[in-house]
């Protein structure tokens, strides 16, 4: 299946992978862009550049996690791909864990009821390199064993094992694409934001930088751009169907190398630390493997974590 000209339905498309997701989407050529968000967590500014490059691409405010609103706004369409991206964050599990896996649950049964009906042709579900846990071993791969140590990673452990469990018992077009830690402009950086946008607007406003634990817990950074193309790289091939791929850089990254590296491109490397208890739940090491994509795929980064964190802050910056 090819994206050009197609029917695309983009979940949590507002947000921050999903918009760089919908940029992407409207350079291939598709030729209808329906975006869901809820706006819990994205902004309509995100899908700005989207919708210059593309004025057809239509938004709607749906909470996905609600059955009969999905079926009445998407029931009568078809689409060729969908891509599911819509979630409630990690930091909201610690907070709200009924909510947080009851609704990433629904959101994604309420997608796949729409596939088993025929509605959707192709699923690209979205997963995240959270259900691993903390790295058994390393490089992590595919098999590595699933073990959640959030109800945010619980809940993606679910829907994963959901998508693929529809294609094997009703047959339908579904592919797992499992991201590790993501960065670049447009990351949200407001209520649940991740540490990169932290340190960027601390170190702004002169404001003091806390770290949970002893910040030598390790993450895989990928430049967002990065991940949107392995997205349409996997959504275009058939033969991959029923399968999970990790998209990562394969670089391993302490929090003390990502905050040293981030407070010397901002001018300022003396920048003062301070260490705080560790996050319940964070996980210790995590490194992709990425033999697969790359061997299956022909996918490997083309933007490295000095140039993406540059263009990242710069972006930042620009918002100031
Ligand atoms: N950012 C990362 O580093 C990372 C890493 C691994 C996996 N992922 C996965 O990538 C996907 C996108 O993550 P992101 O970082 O862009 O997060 P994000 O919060 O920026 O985007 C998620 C979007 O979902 C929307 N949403 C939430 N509840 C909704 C609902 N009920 N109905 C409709 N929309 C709803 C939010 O408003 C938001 O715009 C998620 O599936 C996430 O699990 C992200």
């Amino acid at each position: 299946m090819k994206l050009q000209d197609s029917r695309v339905l983009l979940t949590g498309g507002a947000g921050f992978i999903g918009s760089h997701v919908a940029d992407a989407l409207v350079a291939a050529g598709v030729s209808r862009l329906v975006v869901v968000d809820d706006l819990s967590l994205g902004q309509l500014a995100n899908l700005e550049a989207a919708r210059r490059a593309f004025p057809a691409l239509e938004f709607h405010p749906l909470d996905l996690a609600d059955e009969a609103a999905v079926e009445r706004l998407l029931g009568a369409e078809q689409f060729d791909f969908c891509f599911n991206l819509a979630v409630i964050p990690l930091p909201a599990s610690l907070i709200e864990p009924k909510r947080t896996t009851d609704r990433n649950v629904l959101m994604t049964t309420n997608v796949c009821e729409l596939a088993r009906a025929g509605k959707i042709r192709r699923l690209i579900q979205y997963s995240s390199s959270e259900v691993y846990g903390t790295a058994r071993s390393v490089p992590m791969g595919e098999a590595h064993p699933l073990e959640a140590e959030t109800p945010y990673a619980a809940s993606k452990v679910a829907t994963d094992s959901i998508a693929l469990s529809y294609h094997r018992t009703f047959g339908i077009d579904a592919v797992v694409l499992r991201p590790f830690n993501n960065y670049g402009p447009r990351q949200n950086d407001k209520a649940y934001a991740g540490i990169i946008p932290i340190v960027a607007n601390r170190v702004k406003a002169g404001a003091p930088i806390s770290i949970h634990g002893d910040g030598e817990q390790t993450r895989d950074f990928i430049y967002v751009g990065d991940t949107a193309r392995a997205t349409l790289m996997l959504a275009e091939r058939d033969d991959v169907v029923g399968e999970v791929f990790n998209v990562g850089s394969g670089k391993e990254t302490s929090v003390n190398a990502l905050v040293g590296l981030m407070v010397e491109l901002m001018g300022q490397p003396e920048y003062p630390l301070e260490y705080g208890p560790a996050r319940p739940g964070d996980v210790r090491r995590h490194l992709a493997g990425v033999a697969k994509a790359e061997q299956a795929l022909g996918f490997a980064p083309e933007v490295s974590l000095r140039e993406g964190m540059a263009e990242t802050l710069a972006w930042y910056r620009s918002r100031a």
